[in-house]
């Protein structure tokens, strides 16, 4: 997954074409370039390692022009290095492409090439591109102005996989042409000048006017003029739609790092979520006209989803059961995805994915509806590839999610499939209202609590003091508190690079207590009254074999619990046993900011992952 900016207008384009990069960074850091039209020619100038290295180089420095396109990869094919760096030109010097996705038949499309003289300099899958362009541009007899558009066209009939291109052409110097394909692309548009980027925050400061270009749409831009053609070149209009979100939410604000000032928006997230979802005691998802029938009728739910969000299903799995009564799994896209799953118009299938662009989850969601089930997608970001494939699309409102780690998406999910889970329960009769009414009450006063968490970071930054120097951590929990434990061990590891496990508590003496020795850290979680004397029991066995423990406690168990026991005891307002992971989690994802920051680590953006996971 990688990341692409463009700029057409009057404005210096280096300058705009780098802040986007910069933006989009958490979709790639290993090599970034730009190729500015320069008088009427293509100047590209590109090296490897973050888009600040870019901002080192004088030539990129003295760019004049206009017009540019740029990039900040994440390697599929080929190394990161200056070679393999976007953008990518032909063999006549007349075409710069960058591009964002993989093209599965790079090897054989290549070949053809060479056959026909070309030589490669890169190892990437992206090369062809350029080539196959001016292949194709240079046999068309006919210069009209949609000559390029056409070589464009004939290019991607050839491709197969995934791209969001953008195109430079020395031969047409006012204009840049676009086209997309299961990766994303968005147009803001300017007065006398337009962008283009892999999303909206990146070009956000510019403008509120986007148009989201879908797949096999091709787009031509000129500094006044944005023109669409659908699949067939056959043009057509296209209505802009205008971003609410404010620049500020994209961008620091003043926090050390992204991650942080996300854990620090959850309370304004969840609130956001909640929204006008719940009114006079009931809670309302209008988009969905499910009836007492259709989900009476259903054999199962699936929840599908990669990461956190996976995570997310998982902490409400037993809820939407208990609430709906249907039988409810949660799955992993990519395992599911080919295992020909058990799956039929019987099956409501929910698709969680902050960004809407995970390519597992995509293709899960895919396989879904051939099989005839409704699909419902769970998603952070309107007009992302997943809402316009899912039957039905329900939003989180955490506002742009820029940090590698995911925080105030996790919890806004939870929020929105606890608020689902009660909308099934008052379809199909299962609650009362006075337990709706409970839940609801807790929900509205949730963010006040996770506001409260969040003033006790002290205590964390102290115990990540400690604990920085570990190799191994281990997360315990029983019940909706496993899910939390696997969440958590999921942040640790993803910016501290400290080996970490979760574990259903239960589980420990089935094997991993064998790891359990003095000095060694585990974490417990314990907010389900009902379960925490077993957890508190497999405890008491690590605390005997020297285990240096930290708990997250709610104050309801705190207070019957010797608490003397353990080494660091976090305790977190009390709420509605459903609600529980929203509140647990947080001081879990300080505990693994602070174990990073005390690294001195990139803590929002790790070694090796990227934000979207938009290939396989
Ligand atoms: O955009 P998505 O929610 O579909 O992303 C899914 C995962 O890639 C994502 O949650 C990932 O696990 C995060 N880095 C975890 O912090």
């Amino acid at each position: 997954m990688c990341g692409i900016v463009g700029y057409i207008g009057n404005q210096k384009a280096a300058p705009i074409l780098l802040s986007g990069l910069t933006k989009l960074e958490y979709r790639g850091y290993d090599s970034a370039g730009i190729a500015v039209m320069e008088n009427g020619k293509i100047e590209v100038q590109k090296d490897k390692g973050r888009v600040s290295n870019l901002y080192k180089i004088k030539e990129i420095e003295n760019l004049q022009g206009n017009i540019g396109i740029a990039h900040t990869r994440w390697a599929t094919h080929g190394i990161p290095s200056k070679e393999n760096a976007h953008p990518h030109t032909d063999n006549t010097k007349k075409f710069a492409v960058v591009h964002n996705g993989i093209i599965e038949n790079y090897v054989e499309l290549r070949k053809e090439l060479e056959a026909e003289g070309y030589s490669f300099y890169s190892q990437t899958d992206t090369e062809v591109i350029p080539n196959l362009i001016q292949y194709f541009y240079d046999k068309d007899d006919k210069n009209d102005e949609l000559k390029i558009v056409r070589a464009v066209k004939n290019t991607t009939d050839k491709l197969i996989g995934s791209y969001a291109i953008e195109v430079l052409c020395n031969e047409n110097p006012d204009i840049m042409v676009v086209v997309r394909k299961d990766s994303p692309l968005v147009i803001g548009k300017g007065n006398n000048e337009n962008y283009i980027a892999s999303d909206i925050p990146a070009i956000l400061s510019y403008t509120k006017d986007f148009y989201l270009l879908e797949n096999l749409e091709f787009a031509m831009l000129s500094r006044d003029s944005i023109r669409f053609f659908d699949k067939d070149l056959k043009e057509f209009n296209k209505k802009a739609d205008t971003i609410t979100w404010n620049a500020m939410a994209a961008d620091k604000n003043g926090y050390e790092d992204y991650m942080l000032k996300e854990i620090y928006e959850q309370p304004t997230a969840i609130r956001e979520t909640i929204g006008t979802r719940v009114n006079e005691g009931i809670c309302k998802f209008d988009e969905l006209n499910f009836t007492k029938e259709y989900l009476s009728s259903l054999k199962q739910i699936y929840i599908v989803a990669c990461g956190t969000a996976m995570h997310a299903g998982l902490a409400v799995k037993s809820t939407i059961e208990r609430m709906s009564r249907i039988h409810t799994q949660v799955d992993i896209a990519s395992e599911f995805r080919y295992r020909d799953p058990l799956v039929d118009e019987k099956t409501l299938c929910i698709f969680i994915t902050q960004s809407g662009e995970t390519a597992d989850t995509i293709a899960a969601l895919k396989l879904c509806k051939e099989k005839g089930a409704k699909t419902l997608a769970v998603t952070n970001v309107i007009g992302s590839s997943i809402t316009r494939e899912a039957d039905y699309a329900i939003y989180t409102h955490a506002g742009p999610e820029i940090a590698v780690a995911s925080t105030k998406a996790y919890t806004s999910q939870i929020t929105l499939l606890v608020l689902l889970a009660m909308y099934f329960a008052q379809i199909l009769n299962n609650i009362s209202k006075e337990e709706l009414g409970n839940i609801i009450k807790e929900m509205l006063v949730l963010p006040n609590k996770v506001e409260e968490v969040l003033k006790s970071t002290e205590q964390i930054k102290d115990i990540a003091k400690h604990m920085f120097k570990e190799k191994d951590v281990f997360y315990l929990g029983r019940g909706i508190d496993y899910t939390t434990a696997q969440e958590a061990s999921l942040k640790v590891k993803e910016i501290s690079y400290i080996h970490s496990e979760s574990y259903a508590a239960g589980e420990l003496k089935h094997g991993t207590i064998a790891l359990i020795e003095k000095g060694v850290n585990v974490i417990g979680i314990m907010t389900d009254t009902n379960l925490v004397k077993k957890t508190v029991s497999n405890m008491e066995e690590i605390i005997t074999r020297g285990a240096i423990t930290t708990v997250v406690l709610s104050e309801e168990v705190a207070k019957d619990l010797n608490t003397d026991i353990f080494t660091n005891v976090i305790v977190v307002p009390n709420t509605e046993i459903y609600l529980s992971p929203i509140i647990t989690v947080v001081p879990l994802q300080l505990l693994a900011y602070y174990i990073s920051k005390e690294k001195g680590l990139d803590v929002d953006k790790p070694r090796n992952l990227a934000k979207s996971v938009t290939v396989e």
